[in-house]
């Protein structure tokens, strides 16, 4: 049903482009960039079915929570994170990549525009983290650990918008540890350098080294 709606609104777009301009179906990059007015730099990204990031989001707020803040405690927050990593991670969801409960359903959902559009959207939204509390010694190790084995990539204890690796400041620990689950399972994919360290991290301090660095993430706000 939805793919039909979007095929038919997308043809009567080409055409509607086609009869306005006279200009064949597909003009070079070069002539599109040209043609585009300064002013629609501004605008917020639009997709071709015409619904904005905006209004595609409202769908995820029921889980994600209004503004993608989350009430937790297995549903991350989304908001702030930067566009180029919640893009991957959609598409990693929808191509199952990555394992999921639900998302890999949800990102199936959407075209890659809708994708960007929708990631471009929480992008530009701040992040507030849900400043859990935790035993204070398990927090010092916790620290400790994070300087040592994953501070390299996951800046400001985790909490760096512009990482291209997810925000860990204030995330909710339950979801942490589920991902840290499926990073270890090898049910998502990571990098080599990371999973270098965690191997690490494991190897030196097991899982209670895994479990303080996890709680010292969610206590930052
Ligand atoms: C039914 C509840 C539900 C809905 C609706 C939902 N999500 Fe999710 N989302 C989850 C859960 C749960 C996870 C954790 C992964 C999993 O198990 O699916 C998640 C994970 C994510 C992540 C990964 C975050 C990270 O830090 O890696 C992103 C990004 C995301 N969702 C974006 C969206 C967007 C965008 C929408 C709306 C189109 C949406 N979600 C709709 C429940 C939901
Ligand atoms: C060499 C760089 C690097 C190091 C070191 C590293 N990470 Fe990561 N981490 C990444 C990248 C890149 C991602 C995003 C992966 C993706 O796109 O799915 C990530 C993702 C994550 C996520 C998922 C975030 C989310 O919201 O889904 C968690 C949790 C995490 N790392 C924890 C850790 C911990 C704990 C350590 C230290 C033991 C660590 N990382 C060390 C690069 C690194």
């Amino acid at each position: 049903m939805q793919l039909k709606t979007f095929a038919v609104s997308a043809l009567a777009a080409a055409i509607m482009v086609g009869c306005a301009s006279q200009q064949p179906a597909e003009p070079t990059k070069a002539k599109a960039k040209a043609a585009a007015p300064v002013a629609a730099k501004k605008a917020p990204p639009k997709v071709i079915s015409g619904a904005s990031g905006a209004m595609l989001a409202s769908t995820c707020e029921g889980c994600h929570g209004t503004d993608g803040i989350s009430d937790g405690p297995a549903t991350p927050s989304i908001a702030g994170m930067s566009e180029d990593y919640l893009v991957e991670v959609m598409e990693e969801f929808r191509d199952g990549d990555t394992k999921s409960t639900v998302m890999g359903r949800v990102a199936k959902g959407y075209t890659e525009e809708e994708i960007v559009a929708m990631s471009a959207y929480y992008a530009n939204i701040e992040y507030r983290g849900a400043s859990q509390s935790a035993d204070a010694t398990k927090l010092a190790k916790g620290e400790q650990l994070h300087n040592k084995y994953c501070e390299k990539c996951h800046h400001e204890a985790g909490g760096d918008a512009t990482d291209d690796s997810g925000i860990l400041a204030g995330q909710w620990t339950p979801y942490l540890h589920y991902t840290m689950e499926d990073f270890i399972n090898g049910d998502r994919d990571i990098s080599r350098k990371m999973k270098k360290k965690l191997d690490q991290l494991l190897a030196d301090e097991g899982h209670a080294g895994l479990d303080a660095v996890i709680s010292y993430y969610g206590s930052q706000k």
